[in-house]
């Protein structure tokens, strides 16, 4: 017997990533979350269906499709293939992953903005606003750069100043030009379109207070539903790269209004596939079907204002619930291009398993809106300790004398009935904590069933009894309980770790895991041959993917199509006062010895002599100098107060300095002639 109620409906999303930009490990936080809630919804075998899309329209990406010389459609197709397969290698399972550049999206956004028209929900008023005449077109405030008008700072943002956080108009800055032409920008009047917001207030207090969202977010949303709704301005003038407006030629949608509409679209296109899917069946405001959208608190009041009172306005259902997110941060601050923990998910995938960082994702996501950390070190403990100690070990200790044995065949016996029904129990509850996306909660109950196991095996040491005569019947049932245990927990990691799973199912000669199966134990059953399931993180592979995530910084900030012969352009850093300069102890260094560092693809190691010390550094340069003996004997320069690094090859002790964008183009900084080893650089 199922405990699982009756079949639900179910339709999920993840926010919609931009298709001006590759996906990053903060995005993959989003995309995991979601995955392992639509995967475990699946396994109970409900009818669950997961859409997204790129977030194709916009004029940041029209610009981007400028100035590389391709049109907005070739980029967003290109974008859409990095993105689909970045996502495929995360095991992230979409059932559609779309575009919002697409007829469907068309035809929704025209059909919501009329029915809301029709419904008087649309209203219009001119607005002036900074216009570039050289571009011929009107500037969003990002656009816009100019000197701040509290604290005379040069070169800030349109709408607030990154120097004292000042918030103001465009039209307050002083100087202003536009960010894309460099032209003096003129004030210029023109119609728009305004969705009247203030017309919801009373379903949006209703529908905010419903359970449709996260105490935390429906307090903040409560600030704003008090201080009085105002009308959201949703049409931008040509040249914009999105959807015209009907019947007002050169006005466009704003890309935040057909964006969610493209939650939709996506939808409407699998249902063009699946026939067993009816998109009136899911949309239609009096729906029976769940509908979730897992995003990032950065984006919460598009999909919990804009977005239900769009739909409420329209006729079609709101959400069921709106899951927020916190934002990642990787050892412990904001992801850093210049610290290499700006991680693409691409760049993951050159070297780390994607279930390692699902499952560590796993292990610390919550229901709440908090931030994540993603702390290296505390990832490679976690992920080797839980799913290599504890979880792949039960099997790889039993399946050898299962196989040696008895030819792999589990024998009809249970030496400890109450430690499977102790999982067996233990089911409802981590399928609550899966339910209610405490996912941490999940992996802390089923860890504490993995230490259970192991801890019965250890106790009953099949190794030791395996040398004695007469205990092979004992060895026999220990090690197929050890087997029927493995196999609870491998159903019950199965949303985490779904490539895990199908290769503990082809181990265990078993169709499909499900969920309910976990009731049930094997008996008499033939294994297949047991092949390592998942194998230890190197923490090599950390610094490996650290250094690779800096050169990827070198390339994107590369603004000049390569070969040229441009200078590469590097935004300057932000200024510093003169004791931070002077805190850094810089010396010349005499380079003694040079070598390769076995096992490191990128890495030399330095000896230096630095007048009264000698110093170990590893240094990134190896594609640069392929001949390290070339590098000896040469002085160059040096940060001799630099906390040490520990790496897998030693530690490393300062670093040395060179200029360039990577690669082959690295180029070591020298004195001139006459320095010697120890000075101090002033
Ligand atoms: N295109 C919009 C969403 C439109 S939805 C109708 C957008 N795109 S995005 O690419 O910037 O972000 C996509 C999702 O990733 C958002 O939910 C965002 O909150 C999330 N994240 C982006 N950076 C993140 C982190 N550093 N950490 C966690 N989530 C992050 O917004
Ligand atoms: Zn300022």
């Amino acid at each position: 017997m199922s405990d699982i109620a009756a079949t639900r409906q179910i339709l999920v999303t993840s926010a919609l990533p931009y298709a001006n930009g590759s996906i990053h490990l903060g995005h993959m936080l989003e995309y995991i979350q979601t995955d392992i809630w639509v995967r475990f919804q699946k396994l109970r075998g409900h009818q669950a269906v997961y859409v997204c899309a790129d977030d194709a329209h916009g004029s940041a990406i029209m610009l981007r499709a400028e100035k590389e010389g391709i049109t907005s459609e070739q980029l967003i197709a290109n974008v859409h293939a990095e993105h689909s397969a970045d996502f495929a290698d995360f095991l992230v399972n979409f059932d559609n992953f779309y575009s919002t550049h697409s007829e469907e999206n068309r035809e929704l956004s025209e059909l919501i903005y009329t029915r809301l028209k029709e419904a008087g929900h649309i209203s219009t008023r001119s607005v002036t606003q900074y216009y570039d005449p050289e571009k011929g077109m009107f500037l969003a405030d990002r656009f816009i750069k100019g000197t701040c008008p509290k604290c005379a700072a040069e070169d800030q943002y349109g709408d607030n100043c990154e120097k004292c956080g000042a918030t103001y108009e465009p039209t307050e800055l002083k100087d202003p030009r536009s960010a894309i032409s460099g032209a003096t920008p003129v004030l210029k009047d023109s119609k728009h379109f305004f969705f009247r917001l203030q017309d919801f207030t009373d379903m949006l207090k209703q529908w905010t207070r419903s359970g449709a969202l996260q105490d935390a977010v429906a307090n903040k949303i409560a600030e704003w539903l008090d201080s009085g709704l105002q009308e959201w301005d949703i049409s931008r003038d040509a040249p914009y790269f999105g959807f015209e407006i009907p019947g007002e030629p050169g006005k466009y949608f704003y890309v935040w209004l057909d964006a969610p509409i493209g939650y939709m679209a996506s939808f409407k296109n699998l249902c063009s596939r699946r026939p067993e899917l009816s998109f009136d069946g899911f949309w239609n405001a009096d729906s029976s079907a769940e509908l979730y959208h897992f995003i990032g608190k950065d984006i919460v009041n598009f999909h919990t204002l804009f977005w239900p009172a769009m739909l409420e306005g329209a006729g079609f259902r709101k959400p069921t619930a709106v899951n927020v997110h916190g934002y990642l941060t990787v050892n412990g601050q904001k992801m850093s291009k210049s610290r290499g923990t700006f991680i693409k998910a691409r760049t993951y995938l050159d070297h780390l398993n994607p279930e390692y960082l699902r499952y560590y994702y796993a292990a610390k996501l919550g229901r709440g809106v908090e931030d994540l950390d993603l702390n290296l070190e505390d990832f490679v403990q976690k992920v080797n300790s839980d799913l290599v100690g504890k979880v792949v070990n039960i099997a790889s200790r039993c399946a050898g004398f299962i196989h040696k044995g008895n030819g792999g065949v589990m024998v009809e016996a249970n030496l400890a009935p109450e430690l499977s029904s102790a999982f067996v129990d233990a089911a409802p509850s981590i399928a609550d904590a899966y339910e209610k996306r405490d996912f941490s909660r999940a992996m802390r109950e089923i860890m504490a069933l993995a230490d259970k196991a192991n801890a019965w095996i250890a106790d009953k040491a099949p190794w030791a009894l395996n040398k004695q005569e007469g205990k092979q019947d004992e060895v026999q049932a220990i090690c197929a309980l050890g087997i029927n245990l493995f196999r609870q927990l491998v159903i019950f990691l199965k949303p985490v770790l779904p490539t895990l799973a199908a290769d503990a199912e082809a181990f265990l000669n078993v169709a499909p895991l499900r969920w309910d199966d976990h009731k049930a134990l094997l008996t008499n059953h033939q294994l297949n041959a047991f092949k390592p399931l998942l194998a230890r993180i190197e923490p090599a592979k950390i610094d490996a993917m650290i250094d690779a995530s800096r050169e990827d910084l070198a390339a994107a900030e590369s603004t000049a199509p390569a070969g040229n012969g441009e200078l590469v352009k590097e935004p300057l850093a932000e200024e510093i006062n003169f004791d931070a300069f002077a805190a850094v102890d810089l010396r010349v260094a005499l380079i003694e010895k040079c070598e390769f560092v076995e096992g490191a693809d990128k890495l030399l190691r330095l000896s230096l002599d630095i007048g009264d010390a000698k110093r170990n550094v590893f240094s990134g340069i190896k594609s640069a100098y392929p001949d390290p003996s070339k590098l000896e004997g040469r002085l160059t320069l040096y940060v001799a107060n630099l906390a040490p690094r520990k790496m897998k090859f030693g530690v490393s002790e300062g670093m040395v300095l060179a200029a360039g964008p990577g690669g082959e183009e690295i180029f070591l900084l020298s004195p001139d002639q006459g320095a010697k080893p120890g000075q101090r650089v002033k």
